[in-house]
């Protein structure tokens, strides 16, 4: 992270957003808000997934919003694979970034991508060392976006000790750092800090950012207590869209334009504009109509005499 901020937002709305609306979003209007949220000040997109278009017609047009959003300068091209063909496509089309994404939960991870968690993991390592036979300047990094670390909409409990397990697997599959994901918003705060020290002491700074969906209203909560024991690294969404479709009851993200509110009134920089960001909603109003968006700033606007953080001496 560089040094004018103090919490790196990933903005993934445009891929844990859209692979869970009815609608398809126009190319037109993907392009219309990644370029707009860069503009805001977000400095990491993850702009789509790279899976059968027959199982989420959304990202039919993964490759052409790589495209677009590489010609935004400064920005971090993130997109998701859930295997070596998705993999071996968002690295033809140029990202920079590269989420694997690896369920803890067996019943989930076969549920999702059809693998064991093991299974996962060996397709990890296959996919970094396709990785590292490429030319230097067209090796994404890798993140293992493990998925379902705080609990499973199948299985119940997840194993702390499978959480840890996973993670250090996932280094030693060459993955450059690890994300844990509540992708079923089941995490609590006592849980998000106990979980994190778990992983840090596993792998120390190879552990990377949070994803937390909103679903049981303790999203903020947990980034909160994610804050507590050193994560700067957050995933949300603008308008909080999102929910992986193979998680049943899995709903949205946390909401980007209230995280960046919370953190800029806490005196945490993040770079974005917070009345920039609030005027893109439009964006999705017109690219998705109809399609429920939430957060409590968008509609309640911000508090007044509101200082963003860089404002503070
Ligand atoms: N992109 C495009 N096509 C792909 C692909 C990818 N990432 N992965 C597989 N395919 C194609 C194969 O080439 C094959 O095509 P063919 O029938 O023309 O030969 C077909 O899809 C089936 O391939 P297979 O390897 O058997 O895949 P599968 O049907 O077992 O599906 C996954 C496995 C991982 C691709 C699928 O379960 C998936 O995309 N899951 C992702 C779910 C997701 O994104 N969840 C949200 C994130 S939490
Ligand atoms: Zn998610």
């Amino acid at each position: 992270m560089t040094g004018d901020i103090d919490v790196l937002v990933s903005e993934v709305g445009p891929r844990d957003g859209l692979q869970n609306t009815k609608q398809f979003m126009p190319t037109e209007s993907k392009r219309k808000w990644i370029s707009a949220a860069a503009a805001a000040g977000l400095r990491e997109i993850e702009v789509c997934s790279f899976v059968p278009l027959k199982l989420i017609p959304q990202m039919a047009d993964a490759a052409e919003v790589v495209a677009h959003a590489r010609t935004i300068p400064g920005l971090c091209v993130a997109a998701l694979a859930p295997n070596f063909k998705g993999a071996q496509r968002a690295m033809e089309a140029g990202v920079y970034k590269l989420t694997l994404t690896i369920s803890v939960s067996k019943s989930h991870s076969l549920a999702n991508v059809r693998m064991t968690p093991d299974e996962a993991i060996a397709g990890a390592k296959k996919i970094c060392e396709f990785r590292d036979r490429l030319p230097p300047a067209r090796r994404p990094k890798i993140e293992s976006g493990l998925s379902t670390v705080f609990g499973c909409t199948i299985e119940g409990a997840v194993s702390e000790d499978e959480v840890v397990r996973m993670a250090i697997a996932s280094v030693e599959a060459g993955c450059d750092e690890v994300g844990l994901a509540d992708t079923t918003g089941y995490a609590n705060p006592e849980q998000v800090r106990r979980v994190f020290r778990k992983a840090r002491a596993a792998i120390g700074d190879k552990l990377a950012g949070a994803h937390f969906h909103n679903t049981r209203g303790l999203g903020l909560a947990n980034v909160v207590a994610a804050l507590e024991v050193g994560v700067t690294t957050f995933d949300s969404s603008l308008g909080g869209l999102g929910g992986c479709p193979f998680a049943p009851g899995a709903s949205g993200n946390i909401v980007t334009e209230d995280l960046v509110f919370m953190l800029e009134s806490m005196g945490l920089r993040t770079g974005v504009d917070l009345g920039k960001l609030l005027e893109i909603r439009r964006i999705l109003e017109e690219g998705i109509p109809g399609e429920p968006l939430y957060g409590y700033v968008p509609l309640a606007g911000v508090t007044k005499g509101f200082v963003p953080a860089a404002g503070k001496a």
